[in-house]
């Protein structure tokens, strides 16, 4: 496997106009099978609220649930860079809450974190992170801990100003130092523009094909989340069916006595089952 991803591989994918793969991962066997296949960031989204432990939205999740799986994914992972998202309420506070929170996920593994939002307050957060050598991954556009205050799962940047107005988002997280800035749910033009008007790599999250990286969460891909499938979301596998399909074929051999089968059991050696077998009838003749 070639070397472990960095911030600088990321900014010299964008500057060689490569594009890179993000993908999510919540546990420790997806993460070392995602990063077999050269994934090259595995993002511990905190989609995880919802594809992984049924909250209705991500504004559910903790930080001690994003640091648990953290610590699964970065144990899985040798190639690509791990980044964690910082859940809502975890940097909203005050800085040093923010820096502390985020330490927390380093410490658990991440090589960085990503932070939602462009306000005054965020990107203050954002460079003091950086300043003290955490890599920020911006993520401007639709913004799932704003959900309350957007009021729906709405495309962001429709119009010319919106999309302005996004990149002067983009522009001031960039500023404040992140390597990376995720676009959720923007037309493709608008991204396309984006792109083209900053240094650092953007990741497109339904935002088209002109971004330098594409992320989606791996549930959607692997067919596993059946809740809610986002438009720009393409499934490559069907695990619900494989899932679903083992645990019924299973549930029949164990009520069938199918399962286990000989190979799928110990034995006691040969001598030890005369014992047992002695005692028994032992035991049955004291009884008469
Ligand atoms: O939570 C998440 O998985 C995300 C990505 C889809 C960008 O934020």
């Amino acid at each position: 496997m070639s070397k472990k991803i960095t911030v600088n591989t990321i900014q010299k994918f964008k500057n060689n106009k490569e594009k890179f793969s993000v993908l999510t991962a919540y546990d420790y066997s997806t993460a070392k099978y995602i990063d077999e296949a050269g994934i090259d960031i595995i993002l511990i989204g905190d989609s995880l609220a919802m594809v992984a432990l049924g909250y209705e939205n991500t504004n559910a999740i903790g930080i001690e649930e994003m640091e648990i799986f953290t610590k699964a994914v970065a144990r899985g992972v040798n190639h690509a860079m791990v980044i964690t998202d910082m859940p809502f309420l975890s940097y909203h506070k005050t800085e040093s809450e923010a820096v502390e929170n985020a330490g927390k996920m380093i410490k658990a593994g991440a090589n960085g974190v990503k932070i939602e939002g462009a306000t005054d307050y965020i990107i203050k957060v954002i460079k003091h992170l950086t300043e003290i050598g955490i890599p920020v991954m911006g993520h401007v556009g639709f913004t799932p801990q704003f959900l309350n205050a957007i009021g729906g799962y709405n495309i962001q940047g429709k119009s010319y100003e919106a999309t302005l107005d996004i990149l002067e988002q983009a522009k001031k997280l960039e500023q404040a130092g992140v390597f990376s800035i995720v676009l959720e749910m923007v037309p493709e033009e608008s991204a396309q523009y984006i792109t083209e008007h900053l240094t650092v790599p953007t990741i497109s999250c339904g935002a088209g094909k002109y971004c330098s990286a594409q992320v989606l969460v791996s549930d959607d891909v692997f067919g596993k989340y059946s809740e809610f499938k986002p438009k720009f979301a393409r499934q490559y596998g069907d695990m619900k069916s494989l899932i679903f399909n083992c645990a019924k074929q299973y549930n029949e051999d164990v009520k069938n006595g199918k399962f286990p089968s000989e190979q799928e059991v110990f034995r006691l050696k040969e001598e030890e089952l005369k014992q047992l077998k002695l005692h028994k009838d032992n035991q049955t003749n004291s009884l008469r």
